[in-house]
């Protein structure tokens, strides 16, 4: 049996980078997901490839910072595929600007989709989660995607670390809030070092998109890891599907860190 037989999954930023591979992982193991992102051409292509492999899935426009969006995306998921058993927060935006190089506008729109945008999504996929956690062996899982910039201090992104901070926090707080009010509902983080997106390698270590230069910075990120390697983004999606599944029923609350031993 697959690990996610019989599951429903909506995730968040899931039209490339980490949420797309952790789309099609998902699939993969077995559950139905929606695929939401504010890319519309690029969400329908990770749904189609999903259901082109034999998988279910189905595209939904969804800007995380807007709740009507998100009570239209929980309601397809729920109409289409009978409800709502694993929540995948994982939009991110990410600045690489100091604190004096950012300005106000940069911190409003980070702050809105790292923070606000998991937020809402808790709140507005909560009676879905629930429902579903009645008859769910270990409950239901809300995976929330933080960074180790979200448990140390980033010398690249200080509002990025602020937000990914924010987030592991969060996911600690309401994973005691749903457990003390008998919610089965397990929620946990993420913690990725650089992996290598298009966002990561592009401009987090270089600030250019020369592709020479984009090159050193990933020779640079993997040799300065004990595994001498950049994660992929199916070393994260990995990692979410073990915690979306049953065998990860007794974790609530944890910071999952996958990064190469970078924080080792
Ligand atoms: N790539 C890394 O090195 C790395 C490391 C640690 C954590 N992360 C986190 O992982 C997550 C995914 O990052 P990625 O590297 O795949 O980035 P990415 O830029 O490749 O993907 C982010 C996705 O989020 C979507 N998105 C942006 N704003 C949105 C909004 N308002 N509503 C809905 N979707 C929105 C984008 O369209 C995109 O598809 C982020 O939360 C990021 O902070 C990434």
């Amino acid at each position: 049996m697959k690990r996610l037989e019989s599951k429903v999954a909506l995730v968040t930023g899931a039209a490339g980078g980490i949420g797309g591979a952790t789309a099609k992982y998902i699939a993969q193991e077995g559950a139905c997901v929606v695929v939401a992102d504010i890319h519309d051409d690029a969400g329908e292509a990770v749904a189609a490839e999903i259901t082109r492999d034999g998988g279910n899935a189905f595209f939904v426009h969804l800007d995380v910072t807007r709740e009507e969006e998100w009570a239209a995306a929980i309601g397809a998921a729920v109409s289409r595929y009978g409800g709502l058993d694993v929540l995948v927060n994982n939009a991110g935006l990410y600045l690489a600007k100091g604190c004096e190089e950012a300005s106000l506008l940069d911190w409003q729109n980070i702050c809105s989709v790292n923070l606000t945008g998991t937020v809402i999504g808790t709140k507005l996929a909560l009676a879905a989660l629930r429902e579903r956690a009645k008859t769910s062996p270990q409950g239901s899982v809300i995976i929330n995607m933080s960074s180790i910039a979200g448990l140390r201090g980033s010398s690249i992104d200080p509002l990025y670390s602020m937000t990914k901070g924010g987030i592991t926090t969060f996911t600690k707080s309401i994973a005691i809030e749903f457990g003390n009010k008998g919610y089965r509902i397990r929620v946990n983080s993420v913690h990725p070092h650089a992996v290598e997106t298009e966002m990561a390698m592009q401009y987090r270590r270089t600030g250019t998109d020369d592709p020479a230069a984009v090159e050193t910075a990933r020779q640079a990120i993997a040799t300065s890891l004990p595994i001498k390697r950049v994660a992929t983004p199916v070393d994260i999606a990995a990692a979410v599907v073990f915690l979306a599944s049953d065998e990860a029923g007794f974790m609530t609350g944890s910071s999952l860190v996958i990064d190469g031993g970078a924080t080792a």
